[in-house]
């Protein structure tokens, strides 16, 4: 298949087209470089240096290749950044994938992989959470993504809505050299402290009412993640599919882990941050049955281990 994966120079975009090309897939990338890097993308296939929302560069894009399908990951990302610039994220998130589904459509292509997010289900009534756990996003991010979701859908393609937990990790061989920017999420904040970047961790909330105190979530590799991206293009009806291992892990088993792989270093306690669920993590079971899909990597050592090259 030729396939067009927009933010595909970012953090996960860039795995995925690894994973495409190791399938034997063509690849085309739009980016707008905002946060991507196309030092991680191989240096012969076609980039487009290109904002989503600008219409006449997409339509250039779908004049110039001919496109089976369109995994469509590029977005703003940051949920607290969201709650600050919530016209950002609508501007993004929602016109860019309208701008992007109209021109889609104009040039003939039926399928989309779209990049959702756990955040679709906010503080999750119920774990783990399944596709049919109510969606109540409490950011604006969340909101945004949730849009994006119906929008793909009433635009009548054939939609795969992957809903990632939290995506950690880089490719295990080596081949994406450049870390993200200033890192939000705990464990390249963890990767940070652990080389001496940071001068510590602080661990936001210590009296919640889980296994030790501190928050759960659901870790998946960026290359599991990666694959299952690869096996929704063989889908031909539209699903909803949540990615995770279907595990939590808490904060301070996360900074074990992280010490285990770099040695000691200073953690704090914290007050809770606020808006953070206790914890949640994912049911992949409709992930493993449609695309036979488990994730291989579930240790968070052998997550971090992924990391630390990119961080020395
Ligand atoms: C994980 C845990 C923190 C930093 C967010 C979005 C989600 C998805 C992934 C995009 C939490 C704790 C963190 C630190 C800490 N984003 N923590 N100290 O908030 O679970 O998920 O990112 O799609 O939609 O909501 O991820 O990595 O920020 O935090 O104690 O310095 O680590 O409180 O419990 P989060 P995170």
């Amino acid at each position: 298949m030729n396939v067009l994966v927009t933010g595909g120079a970012g953090y996960i975009g860039s795995h995925v087209v690894l994973a495409l090309l190791d399938a034997g897939h063509s690849v085309v990338v739009i980016d707008d470089l905002s946060t991507g890097c196309s030092d991680n993308l191989p240096s012969d296939i076609p980039f487009f240096h290109v904002d989503i929302r600008d219409e006449q560069a997409l339509r250039a894009c779908f004049e110039k290749h001919s496109i089976d399908a369109i995994i469509h990951l590029a977005a703003k990302k940051a949920v607290g950044e969201s709650m600050k610039h919530p016209e950002l994220y609508f501007s993004v998130n929602v016109e860019g994938t309208r701008v992007l589904a109209q021109e889609a459509r104009r040039a003939g292509v039926k399928t989309f992989v779209f990049s959702s997010s756990a955040a679709v289900y906010g503080n999750p009534s119920e774990s783990p959470v399944t596709e049919h756990t109510p969606l109540a996003p409490e950011s604006v991010y969340g909101v945004t993504k949730k849009m994006g979701e119906e929008l793909l859908l009433w635009f009548g393609f054939t939609l795969v809505n992957l809903r990632y937990f939290n995506v950690v990790g880089y490719d295990p061989s080596g081949r994406i050299t450049v870390p993200e920017k200033q890192p939000q999420n705990l464990f390249p904040i963890l990767c940070e402290t652990g080389v001496g970047v940071r001068e510590r961790v602080q661990i936001f909330g210590t009296d919640y009412d889980t296994r030790d105190g501190t928050c759960e979530r659901d870790y998946v590799h960026v290359t599991d993640l990666a694959t299952a991206h690869v096996r929704a293009l063989s889908l031909d009806e539209s699903i909803t599919l949540n990615l995770g291992i279907g595990r939590a892990l808490s904060v301070r088993e996360c900074v074990y882990a992280a010490q285990e792989v770099f040695g000691e270093f200073a953690v704090e306690d914290a007050p809770r941050r606020p808006g953070d669920p206790a914890a949640y993590y994912a049911n992949p079971s409709r992930a493993q049955n449609v695309l036979g899909w488990e994730a291989q990597i579930t240790d968070p050592v052998e997550m971090i281990t992924t990391m630390k090259p990119l961080y020395e």
